[in-house]
């Protein structure tokens, strides 16, 4: 195979949490490890502040400056590690839902102290819905938490996952002494403050330098949580957790940059390089020649002084390079790019080639929209790049009807980025988006006046779901929309949509109408 040793260099992933949980501090150390930041701090000053502001303007800017870390590569034990950044706030989860088909593995970091969060629940839910892999990093050992046995039993519990401790804590809080790393057999000791690891081999728990070290109640402690965990778990079943059965658990404290690099080894040695990806006619390999790849993203600037449209490219087969003709397979016609550029450093470099698992930035005059599929020739789709039920529905008035025409194409226009999804409510021509978060609304507001001159007002509506609806039996399909005409509609591509105005009333409408199918994400591409 012709590039086979690139891709076996290439692991990507993302780092996922609930904000607060440490996010932005463990994929400092990262970097800080595969030598693409030099100090501390680097990361965080590009970070959406969370609780900042509801100026969507200010949070463009910071996100503006967080294309430049939308991916960030560095090198590590002869790894070439892209990691792709997820937004932290929570009305841009959609991007991050995006972000994850397009990554190998992830990396979940859950706050001892708070444990399984709701934004957590979500992300899992789309992780295991693809049979990502995951390893989890249990944060803030530093801090009095949870009960680790009970922390570990809640997140396999809520999260509908399998763990596998690959480090166990000595206590928490004031009281945390380190961590044992259960595979190497060693007891890894904390010192707050401290830039080495005090490592010390100890496969024998009976060892004396254990009491000396952590003190006799603690190694009795130790030892019998030890004793536990190896006849419960054994070696780490590597296949199931590549196949996203089973999660390796590591404790330590991001901030403290303790525990972090037994994760990192361990990743470094298990993750998955490049996997196979799914298409609407056969399975790519990314060692298969020919190139192909997707789109997972598209970051348009607000500035008015420099609306550049940014496509994300994931790389699943052969090779990517600069200059050549691929095909566009909705567009059905072939595109170049004179400037394609890789985030290696930082940076936006104008890269010649680029390989499956890398990511790439396309400058876009409006070709793209989000799951486009490029390829050498072939005509097939990606699949597995799903739309989001949204959470928040507004109808759209428009105030300018000299505008209908250009309100009508902004509106195709910012959907297709993926800012919000567009609804038609049954029967009629009103027009609903739906998003996840408010502020994505202000967005769309301010682009539509901006970009397009459509002044629109936008209504709240009292819905909290969009559930896709299939059915094998298309009568009960025509009379259940006929019958609740006020809560149908159609999505873009002209398929069925309930609008549900509360959990109760949608799971009586699920549990009333068992031949009707009632579905949380819609396939782009079937
Ligand atoms: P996020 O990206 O997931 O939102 O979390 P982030 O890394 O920003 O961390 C959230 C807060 O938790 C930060 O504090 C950070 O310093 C702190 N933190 C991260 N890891 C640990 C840890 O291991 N132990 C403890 N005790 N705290 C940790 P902040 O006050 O919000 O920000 P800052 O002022 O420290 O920058």
């Amino acid at each position: 195979m012709k590039y086979t040793q690139e891709i076996n260099k290439r692991k990507t992933f993302a780092i996922i949490s609930h904000p607060d949980a440490g996010k932005t501090t463990l994929t400092e150390k990262f970097l800080l490890f595969g030598g693409a930041i030099q100090t501390a701090g680097a990361v965080k000053s590009n970070k959406i502040k969370k609780h900042a502001t509801s100026d969507f303007m200010e949070i463009e800017r910071q996100r503006g400056i967080s294309v430049a870390t939308s991916v960030m590569t560095f090198e590590y034990k002869n790894h070439l590690v892209n990691l792709l950044d997820t937004p932290g706030h929570r009305d841009f989860a959609e991007d991050t839902y995006r972000t994850l088909t397009a990554v190998d593995s992830v990396v979940l970091v859950i706050d001892s102290v708070n444990g399984v969060e709701e934004q957590t629940r979500r992300l899992m839910g789309v992780i295991s819905m693809r049979k990502t892999p995951v390893m989890v990093f249990i944060n803030k050992l530093d801090r009095d938490g949870k009960n680790r046995f009970d922390l570990l039993e809640e997140i396999e519990k809520e999260l509908s996952i399998q763990l596998h401790p690959m480090t166990w804590p000595i206590n928490s809080g004031k009281d945390f002494k380190g961590v044992y790393d259960l595979e190497k057999e060693s007891l890894v000791l904390f010192t707050p403050g401290s830039k080495a690891e005090d490592v010390l081999e100890i496969s024998d728990l009976a060892d004396a330098r254990l009491n000396k070290k952590i003190g006799e109640k603690d190694a009795a402690v130790l030892a019998e949580d030890v004793e536990l965990l190896r006849g419960v778990y054994g070696n780490l079943p590597v296949e199931d957790y590549l196949k996203g059965d089973v999660a390796p658990v590591f404790f330590g404290s991001a901030v403290n940059n303790f525990g972090v690099k037994e994760m990192l080894d361990t990743f470094i040695r298990i993750a998955p390089t490049p996997r196979p990806r799914e298409t609407t006619s056969k399975i790519v390999a990314p060692d298969d020649e020919k190139f192909s790849g997707f789109i997972f993203k598209i970051h348009a600037n607000l500035d008015p002084k420099h609306r550049d449209r940014i496509a994300f490219l994931r790389v699943c087969s052969g090779k990517f390079e600069r200059n050549t003709y691929y095909h566009h397979v909705r567009l059905n016609k072939d595109v170049r790019f004179s400037n394609p550029y890789s985030f290696l450093a930082r940076q936006k470099d104008v890269i010649e080639e680029a390989f499956p698992g890398d990511v790439v930035g396309l400058f876009d005059t409006g070709n793209f929209k989000i799951g486009d599929t490029l390829t050498e020739g072939d005509n097939f789709y990606f699949t597995g790049i799903p739309s989001f039920s949204p959470e928040i529905f507004k109808e759209v008035i428009n105030k300018d009807p000299m505008k209908t025409k250009q309100l009508e194409k902004g509106l195709i226009q910012l959907t297709d980025e993926g800012v919000a999804q567009l609804f038609t409510q049954f029967g009629g021509t009103k027009k609903i988006i739906g998003c996840v978060g408010e502020l994505q609304f202000e967005v769309i507001q301010y682009r539509l006046l901006q970009e397009y001159g459509a002044s629109v007002q936008l209504n709240s509506l009292p819905f909290y779901k969009a559930c896709w609806l299939t059915s094998n039996n298309d009568k009960k399909l025509l009379d259940f929309s006929r019958f609740k005409q006020a809560n149908i509609g159609e999505d873009k591509d002209g398929n069925m949509i309930y609008l549900a105005q509360s959990e109760w009333f949608l799971n009586t409408e699920i549990t009333n109408n068992p031949d009707i199918q009632f579905h949380f994400t819609s396939e782009i591409h079937k």
